[in-house]
């Protein structure tokens, strides 16, 4: 895993661990020994880090955080205490990207060189952690606390040049790093100085005075959520900071560990670990066996709306040149205004260049004529979701695309089955269903028809990466994964607001908890009438007890495009888009109730989350049982990516996990009998309470898996 080679009285010493070169116990346990003889070897005057596989280190393996080292195993922590109390020179030959524990490393080291490609970072925070060895008392010593806070808080990514401005790096170098390392202790040595960082006295930032500390420090932390809501590391990451300036480096780094350690073992961050898991499992699909993906180097979407025009822009991101059928003139006016604006605000922003975003624009061509998608790989409709719509565009579709060319539909709902049926080529088609606005939202739900070829899904994964998307994959059922569960969520939303829990107590609730947005916002977000449609269609989903849905679509109450739905809109009031608590639609509610003879309920905060939350879970765990859903963990990247479930708890399924699954059926037993048959817990559930087991432990049968 560590290559060394000896040049002039000079070790380098090469990380090589593909793919990352984490800096695992074990590579650590190694690295050690090297350092220890390197200092020990009067021949040697300077040691050169570098990174094999095309970057320094991506940080420490996440792996090991579940893991206790051992008195044998060491961590990163002992490699840097071990250059840190050395007297040769250390350079960090940095080509590529150093992270984490790899940032930090170099950050010991008395040079830094790196390269225009790459990338530096402290993304901990990600994790629910902080950098746990040394970094949060060294970044503020090297380039001042303002800008290590943010820096760390955000756990971004500091390109090349940026890097040499704040003074991470001393330089940026074309060619060979370590080349350019040897060149430079050229320069240095023989009485090279010593440049521990460690030994530097913490700086604010330009032009700061330290009276400024508790300044910066109350309000980094009023910058970020509260504790219990999503913020936990951040504080914890401000402390450490704090430490830095007042205490000694020693005793810094001492708070920094024991502040990492606790939060290593805290609930979001394992929450966090989780989903960072859960995402490198997506794209494993039992039975896919190796079929070679296809390249979609040409796309077509049908329908210019909302949808269409949104995953136009996405293609037009990720370099696919697409072609849009829409067949109203108006409706293409409008598209052609929307990616305009678009791309008009990314210039204004400065975030892409004049060119950049008029290549891309121009890369989306609209028509009126079908012809047009002949030769494209792929071709997506996203016209009005109504299955006879879908089957005439399906069949057309069939007719004029090469034999070879994928055929996707956007449906929220509707069996791709049956659209597969009206072609020649069951095998290629699918559902790609996209989020609005399909350019930003992260999420791809990739659905598999029973036809569907392992080559068309292997398409669609590769696919999702090209389009920077999360792809989960979904059987091929009623609302798929995440519209399924959301069903049931807004059907216990409305139940709340038909016993008199107004709306906006409903969302406050739930955005406490930590979702992005309350459910009565998000409807309005998405259209009452969209709400309207599907449960016209499926009365058995989502509408409640009532004919609230109705009342407010007749009303032409259809959310924020109207200026009202579940709460009132106001121009003057934040664009238009803020929600304002409406009593008309609270009475509404109560005649509705009245009528249905619901009676009055009390519900408390905590039981609005439990109500919503457990909603999700047990119809999580029937797509489970059904073979909807893989895996607990796609789900849970579902409404993390989808839904905006607050990612500290992990998604629906871990979150079940956090509470106790028993506990949640229990509660769900106590549903049933209050509130009526919709509750009917899940066998699966009813399963893993009894083994007091959780659905991280769950581990689907072969049936499940295959999709059978
Ligand atoms: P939309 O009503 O904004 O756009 C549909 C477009 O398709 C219209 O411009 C219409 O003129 C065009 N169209 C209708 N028939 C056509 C045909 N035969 N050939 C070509 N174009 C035709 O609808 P939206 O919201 O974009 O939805 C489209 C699809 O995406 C639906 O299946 C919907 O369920 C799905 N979807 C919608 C989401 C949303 O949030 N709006 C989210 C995810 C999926």
């Amino acid at each position: 895993m560590i290559r060394t080679a000896d040049r002039d009285g000079v070790r380098i010493v090469t990380l090589d661990n593909a793919p990352v070169n984490a800096l695992s116990y074990a590579l650590s346990t190694e690295l050690v020994p090297i350092v220890e003889t390197a200092e020990a070897d009067a021949g040697i005057k300077a040691v050169i880090f570098t990174g094999a596989n095309g970057l320094f280190s991506g940080g420490a393996d996440v792996n090991d955080f579940t893991t206790e080292p051992t008195p044998q195993t060491k961590t990163v922590r002992d490699v840097i205490a071990r250059v840190e109390a050395g007297s040769k020179t250390y350079i960090a030959a940095i080509d590529g990207n150093a992270l984490g524990g790899g940032l930090e490393l170099s950050l010991a080291c008395d040079y830094r060189l790196i390269t225009p490609r790459s990338r530096l970072g402290l993304p901990e925070i990600k994790l629910g952690l902080i950098p746990g060895a040394g970094g949060t008392q060294r970044l503020p010593r090297l380039i001042g606390a303002q800008d290590a806070l943010q820096m760390m808080l955000k756990g971004e990514l500091v390109k090349a040049q940026e890097a040499k401005t704040k003074g991470l790096a001393d330089e940026i170098v074309d060619g060979d790093v370590v080349e350019a390392a040897f060149a430079l202790l050229a320069r240095v040595l023989p009485e090279a100085p010593k440049r521990r960082v460690s030994s530097r006295s913490v700086a604010l930032g330009k032009g700061m005075q330290l009276m400024a500390l508790p300044f910066i420090i109350a309000s980094a932390h009023k910058m970020v959520p509260p504790e219990e809501n999503g913020g936990f590391a951040a504080h914890k990451l401000i402390d450490a900071v704090q430490a830095a300036f007042e205490l000694d480096f020693p005793r810094g780094l001492a708070r920094e560990a024991r502040l990492f350690d606790e939060l290593v073992r805290s609930a979001p961050s394992f929450a966090l670990r989780h989903i960072f898991f859960a995402e490198r499992q997506l794209g494993k699909v039992p039975g896919l066996g190796s079929a070679p993906p296809r390249e979609i180097a040409r796309a077509g979407i049908v329908g210019a709306g909302t949808m269409g025009t949104g995953i136009a822009i996405a293609f037009a991101d990720a370099g696919i040149p697409c072609v849009v059928v829409e067949p109203s003139d108006e409706q293409i006016e409008r598209a052609k205004q929307m990616v305009f604006g678009m791309y008009m605000h990314q210039v204004q922003r400065g975030r892409l260049t004049q060119e950049v975003a008029w290549s891309r624009g121009q890369s989306i061509a609209f028509t009126s004529d079908y012809a047009e998608l002949a030769d494209r790989d792929l071709v997506i409709e996203a016209v009005f979701e109504s299955m006879d719509v879908k089957k005439q565009v399906f069949a057309k579709l069939d007719a004029i695309v090469q034999p070879e060319g994928i055929l996707a539909s956007n449906t929220s709902t509707l069996d791709i089955d049956a659209m597969a049926a009206v072609t020649n080529r069951p095998d290629r088609v699918l559902g790609l269903h996209f989020f609005a606005p399909a350019n930003i939202m992260k999420l791809l739900e990739i659905v598999r028809g029973k036809d569907t070829s392992p080559q068309t899904l292997a398409t669609a994964f590769k696919l999702g990466k090209t389009l920077r998307k999360v792809a989960v994959l979904s059987r091929n059922a009623f609302g798929f994964i995440g519209n399924r569960m959301l069903f049931d969520y807004a059907r216990e939303a409305i139940g709340l607001a038909e016993e008199g829990v107004a709306p906006h107590r409903v969302d406050a609730a739930m955005t406490n908890f930590g979702f992005a947005m309350g459910p009565f916002a998000m409807f309005d977000l998405s259209g009452v009438d969209v709400f309207w449609h599907i449960s016209a269609a499926r009365p058995d989903m989502g509408a409640g007890r009532t004919k609230i849905v109705d009342r407010l679509y007749e009303a032409k109450r259809l959310g924020q495009k109207t200026g009202a739905g579940f709460y009132t809109y106001d121009k003057a009031v934040g664009k238009g888009r803020q929600p304002i608590p409406d009593p008309d639609v609270e009475r509404l509610f109560a005649e509705e109730a009245g009528k249905a003879g619901i009676a009055p309920r009390e519900s408390t905060d905590a039981q609005i989350v439990e109500r919503l939350s457990y909603a999700l879970v047990n119809a999580g765990a029937k797509l489970l049982e059904d073979g909807v859903a893989l895996r607990p963990g796609d789900i849970d990247i579902v409404y993390i990516y989808g839904y905006g479930f607050p990612p500290h708890h992990g998604g629906p399924m871990w979150y079940a996990d956090e509470v106790g699954v028993k506990k949640v059926y229990e509660r769900i037993l106590e549903f049933r009998r209050e509130l009526g048959p919709q509750w009917e817990a899940a066998p699966l559930l009813a399963e893993i309470a009894a083994k007091n087991g959780t659905f991280a432990a769950y581990r689907p049968t072969e049936k499940e898996l295959t999709h059978a």
